[in-house]
């Protein structure tokens, strides 16, 4: 931008940007307002400066002295200078800090207890780049459709959206019955469409029911180790959450605490370490549910995407009144389309949809939609035929590489997911294997606690390729 120099009463030497290019109908006027505004939000002209006289002021910007006055007087009704008589015209704001722009120390907030505490939650995120990033939680291209998603999509943006129940807070009716009718077919629910709401995704339905349920001097319980975004959710009310171990079984029942108004569970495919809840178990934990009145939050992931024999059946169809079961399709589809759902009891359903609309009132209508046709047309179903394919292949080829190069270490061979869990050689510690792995340019996921040395290898997101290559660099350190 072409800047005019222009000194103004005071000694400082002030530059003023030469005029913004017009927008369509644009007064002169108005246009000579925005890039004074527009020098005064970037700090060009800071609070305090005192603006040249009008007549210098307008011959420096090339207009005359009328559109100049015209100017001034409008950006002094909002409230960006002040006239001051005879001292001429000053910049009114101070420069805002605006992030990016200044080093100022940020202000202490009067954050609430929440806060404090979610942000003492807050999840790590290492960033890096690597050679081989066999880190969780990355998006993998090959499950989303992207074809069909797209035209779902279309067709629903096509059409009037009137009518279609975009304000009700469990999500349209069309969604919610062909979801209804999947959970039924493919994971053993018992569930009715009045029994479902949408959400975007798992972790505000995680969010809201922790709300509901807990708050300080309360007990939550949670598998250990666990989905540190479940986990997190659940702490940040307040809430003591007690921690249940996982062996070679799953959770272990006998170690549910007396009482507890909920427990966080991934009994399809426990995360982080793949296991599936057998029936026994299963039953032991409900037994345990009703006794204490605890409501189980079922969190079934993986749920689309067992790529090795048929996916074990929900809890919830066994005790749908004690077990509320929570699903996405960030995984099975991409997590763009914040996609997921609670099925629950119908009390704790009012009480969900009731308390929705302080928040974030109703689901995504458009996703929504775009959900329903692409579950009843049978498009999903072929999109996870082909996507369970291609992550049993890239499963196959991990475990084969780690048995192959690097003996020592113990991968789980999983039926469902997205990554491998690793139990490492007895001497190496979790973070001695992430920072041993850093050095020849591999990322993974540590996991640890109590008991635990063990690592997490997503194999979803690379090609076969890049997973033996990955593995031999971790063979050249660890091996
Ligand atoms: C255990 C578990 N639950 C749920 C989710 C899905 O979370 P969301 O639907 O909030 O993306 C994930 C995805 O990373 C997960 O690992």
């Amino acid at each position: 931008m072409a800047g005019t120099g222009v000194r103004p009463l005071s000694r400082e030497p002030l530059t003023l940007p030469g005029l913004l290019p017009p927008l369509p109908a644009e007064a002169l006027h108005a246009r000579v307002a925005r890039t004074l505004r527009g020098a005064v939000s970037e700090g060009a002209l800071p609070g305090g400066t005192r603006l040249p006289g009008h007549r210098a002021l307008a011959q420096a910007l090339g207009v005359s002295r009328n559109t100049l006055v015209d100017a001034l007087a409008q950006l002094e009704a909002e409230g960006y200078v002040e006239a001051r008589g005879r001292s001429g015209t000053r910049v009114l704001l101070p420069v805002l800090d605006l992030p990016g722009t200044g080093s100022a120390p940020a202000p202490r907030l009067p954050l609430s207890a929440w806060a404090e505490r979610a942000l003492a939650g807050q999840l790590e995120d290492a960033g890096g780049d690597y050679a081989t990033d066999f880190r969780v939680g990355q998006p993998v291209p090959e499950l989303y459709p992207a074809r069909a998603w797209a035209q779902a999509l279309a067709r629903r943006a096509a059409q009037p959206l009137t009518g279609s129940g975009g304000d009700d807070p469990l999500g349209p009716l069309d969604t919610r019955r062909a979801l209804a009718a999947h959970l039924r077919a493919e994971r053993g629910a018992q569930v009715t469409p009045e029994m479902l709401m949408l959400t975007g995704g798992t972790q505000p339905a995680l969010d809201a029911l922790a709300r509901l349920f807990l708050e300080p001097g309360r007990v939550a319980a949670a598998e250990v180790p666990t989905y540190p975004a479940a986990l997190a959710a659940l702490s940040a009310t307040g809430a003591e959450v007690r921690g249940v171990p996982v062996d070679g079984g799953g959770l272990c029942p006998e170690a549910l605490p007396p009482q507890a108004s909920l427990l966080y569970l991934t009994p399809g495919c426990q995360y982080p370490t793949t296991v599936t809840l057998g029936a026994a178990r299963r039953r032991e934990v409900l037994a345990w549910a009703r006794g204490a009145g605890a409501y189980l939050l079922e969190d079934d992931y993986a749920a689309d995407l067992h790529h090795t024999g048929r996916a074990p059946t929900v809890m919830q169809g066994l005790a749908p009144e004690r077990v509320i079961l929570l699903g996405s399709f960030s995984k099975s589809l991409a997590p763009v389309t914040r996609s997921g759902f609670v099925a629950a009891p119908p009390e704790v359903l009012r009480v969900l949809a009731a308390t929705r609309p302080l928040t974030d009132r109703f689901p995504g209508t458009l996703d929504a939609l775009a959900l329903a046709d692409l579950l009843a047309s049978g498009g999903y179903a072929r999109h996870l035929r082909r996507a369970r394919q291609a992550l049993a292949h890239r499963h196959d080829v991990l475990l084969a590489a780690l048995t192959n190069l690097l003996p020592g270490w113990q991968p789980r061979p999983a039926r469902a997911g997205l990554h491998l869990y690793v139990t490492l050689p007895p001497g190496l510690s979790a973070p001695a294997a992430q920072a041993g792995a850093r050095a020849v340019g591999v990322a993974l996921s540590p996991v640890s606690g109590p008991g635990q040395a063990g690592v997490l290898l997503a194999y979803a997101h690379l090609p076969p390729e890049a997973i033996r290559a990955g593995v031999g660099r971790l063979a050249r350190q660890f091996a």
